[in-house]
C-alpha cells in the first residue's frame, strides 16, 4: 500500500483517495510527503463544499486520524475580542481564550505560527487536556484578518519543526480558499 502512495506522488496524475475516509498510511513515508499527500486530500475532500463549519469538523478528523502523536487537534474561532472553540477532535477542551493569552490567544494576536516544544514552559499556556506536552498554532487569516487557529497538540515533547509548520500552513491555506467564511 505505501509504495502504491509513494508511486502516486511521483505521477503527475496523482490519484486521490477513493474514499474520504480512508485513513493515510503515516509509515514508511517522510513528513513533507505525508503533508503532500494531506494538502491534496484536502483539497479533493473539499471540492464542491464551501461550508466553513463542515470544513473545519472534516478537517480537525482527517489531520487527528493521519498525523502521528496528536491527542487534539481543532479549531478555535475569532468571536468578538477573543476566540471561541470550534470543531475539534479530541478530549472536552476549554471554551473561550482570550487574544494574547495562551499559545491559541498568542499566535491569533501576533498572527504567526507558533510552535511550542514544551508547553510547561510556555507562560500563560492554558493546560486543557494533561496529556499534551508540546503544541503547533496555526492562525487562520482571511484577507487580513484573523479568523481563528487551528490548533493541535501531542503528548510527545518536541513533535512539531518546520516541516509541520510548512505542510500546516499549506493545508490552512487551501481549507480557507475552499471554504466561506
Ligand atoms: N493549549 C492551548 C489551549 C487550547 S487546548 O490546547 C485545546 C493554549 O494554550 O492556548
Amino acid at each position: 500500500m505505501i509504495i502504491l502512495y509513494k508511486v502516486f506522488l511521483q505521477n503527475t496524475l496523482f490519484l486521490v483517495f477513493p474514499m474520504f475516509n480512508q485513513e493515510i498510511p503515516t509509515v514508511g513515508i517522510s513528513k513533507s510527503e505525508l503533508y503532500l499527500l494531506l494538502a491534496r486530500q484536502v483539497s479533493a475532500l473539499f471540492d464542491g463544499e464551501s461550508d466553513f463549519i463542515a470544513n473545519a469538523a472534516n478537517l480537525s478528523s482527517l489531520l487527528f486520524y493521519s498525523l502521528t502523536d496528536v491527542n487534539w487537534v481543532g479549531f478555535y474561532l475569532t468571536k468578538g475580542n477573543g476566540l471561541v472553540l470550534g470543531p475539534f477532535q479530541g478530549r472536552v477542551a476549554c471554551v473561550r481564550i482570550a487574544l494574547g493569552k495562551g499559545v491559541c490567544g498568542t499566535a491569533a494576536s501576533e498572527r504567526k505560527t507558533l510552535i511550542v516544544g514544551n508547553v510547561h514552559e510556555f507562560v500563560g499556556h492554558i493546560a486543557c487536556d494533561s496529556a499534551s506536552n508540546s503544541e503547533i498554532v496555526v492562525p487562520l487569516i482571511n484577507d487580513g484578518t484573523v479568523i481563528g487557529v487551528l490548533d493541535i497538540d501531542s503528548p510527545l515533547f518536541g513533535r512539531f519543526d518546520e516541516e509541520d509548520r510548512e505542510g500546516l500552513e499549506k493545508i490552512v491555506r487551501i481549507f480557507l480558499e475552499k471554504s466561506e467564511v
